[in-house]
């Protein structure tokens, strides 16, 4: 009889060896872009509740005021003796006070304004003031604004179907990837991969060593995607992908999609088809220099409900394709490119603005969690 604890350990084990012994790639960009990223969705963070968040590199404290819908974002770890306020943080208004000592600092700054017991508080307050982190809460999904020279923020858009709530929420799915961020938006610039990794039929799943398996022949997909930089906002690309589903040459469901990628983490994905319009926030945070957080939240008309069931399905499954090729590859600075596939350059070009001077090198983001 198999001891199911024993081999799922030797999995475990088998996938940390690969990981630890995968090639990475030399000269890797910094890790964390400069951007906006999702750190929850607006659910996770009720009102009065702190929450603590662990990403680029950062301890994040993120709460809900108690009297009102705003969001904040503080350095999670309490100046006094280091208790981490996202741990059981009590929200009082639009302050958190710490669990050790009920130490208070006030979300729109950081201040500490009250110690319990204690008459010094002008003594200690200006040496005890925590980061206080650029935050915004659109369509949903409360984001931080992660910038290595502090510049000014842009805008993200919002969705009106969305946040008018015409359109509904229909789910989600997450992905946790072994890779560089910028593999993830490199994706959207590569056309040759359209056809090698999502053109067999997504009956045969996600699984890129059996995709090819013949039975499954019958249906095709035939994609095309063309890349370029939003011209007004240089921030944003926008990709134009064409999908159509082909069984035994008819053609069977054909979907635009209007991709607006804003900044390094953040994507719009508008869906058309005949049967009316979706749309997907695709978020992107990470975890770790190599671990990226990769989701999709879906929204539609309430009666598109079938539909977009059938697209979680499919997006998932083409998600995962190219997850198993993100895991096991490895980032290559000067990738060998024949003229067809300029997209690719055009869009490292476009991306490296969102790496300056003081981005965080590779080394020192992984130096700093070694221990
Ligand atoms: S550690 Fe936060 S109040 Fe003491
Ligand atoms: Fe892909």
């Amino acid at each position: 009889m198999l001891n199911t604890e024993d081999d799922s350990s030797d999995k475990r084990s088998a996938v940390n060896r690969a990981r630890r012994l995968r090639k990475i790639g030399s000269k890797l960009p910094p890790p964390y872009p400069n951007g906006w990223f999702a750190i929850a969705t607006s659910k996770e963070i009720m009102r009065g509740k702190a929450k603590n968040i662990e990403c680029l590199g950062e301890h994040f404290v993120v709460f809900r005021a108690s009297n009102s819908n705003e969001v904040f974002v503080l350095d999670a770890y309490c100046p006094h003796m280091g208790a981490n306020l996202g741990v059981g943080g009590i929200v009082k208004n639009n302050c958190v006070e710490c669990p050790f000592h009920q130490w208070r600092f006030n979300g729109d700054n950081g201040e500490l304004v009250n110690i319990p017991y204690s008459e010094n508080l002008s003594e200690v307050e200006k040496f005890a003031k925590i980061r206080k982190w650029i935050s915004t809460e659109v369509n949903g999904i409360i984001f931080v604004w992660y910038h290595a020279e502090n510049e000014q923020p842009w805008i993200l858009p919002t969705v009106d179907e969305v946040n008018d709530g015409s359109w509904v929420y229909h789910g989600a799915n997450e992905f946790t990837i072994n890779c560089h961020i910028q593999d993830i938006p490199e994706n959207g610039a590569d056309r040759a991969h359209l056809t090698t990794v999502h053109g067999t039929n997504i009956a045969a799943g996600m699984d890129v060593c059996k995709s090819r398996e013949s039975i499954f022949s019958f249906g095709t997909h035939i994609w095309d995607a063309k890349w370029a930089v939003n011209d007004d906002l240089k921030h944003q690309s926008i990709i134009k992908l064409t999908h159509v589903f082909n069984v035994l040459s008819f053609k069977l469901l054909k979907i635009d999609s209007d991709i607006r990628q804003i900044g390094p983490a953040f994507v719009i994905l508008t869906i058309k088809t005949i049967f009316g319009n979706a749309v997907i926030f695709q978020t992107l945070t990470p975890l770790e220099p190599l671990v990226q957080k990769l989701s999709h939240y879906f929204y539609a008309p309430w009666y598109l409900a079938w539909f977009v069931k059938f697209l979680i399905w499919g997006e998932t499954v083409n998600v995962g394709r190219d997850v198993m090729i993100w895991n096991s590859k490895e980032f290559i600075k000067n990738p060998l490119l024949p003229k067809e596939e300029k997209q690719i350059k055009l869009f490292r070009n476009w991306f490296s603005q969102f790496y300056s001077e003081n981005s965080k090198s590779f080394q020192d983001a992984h130096q700093s969690l070694d221990w």
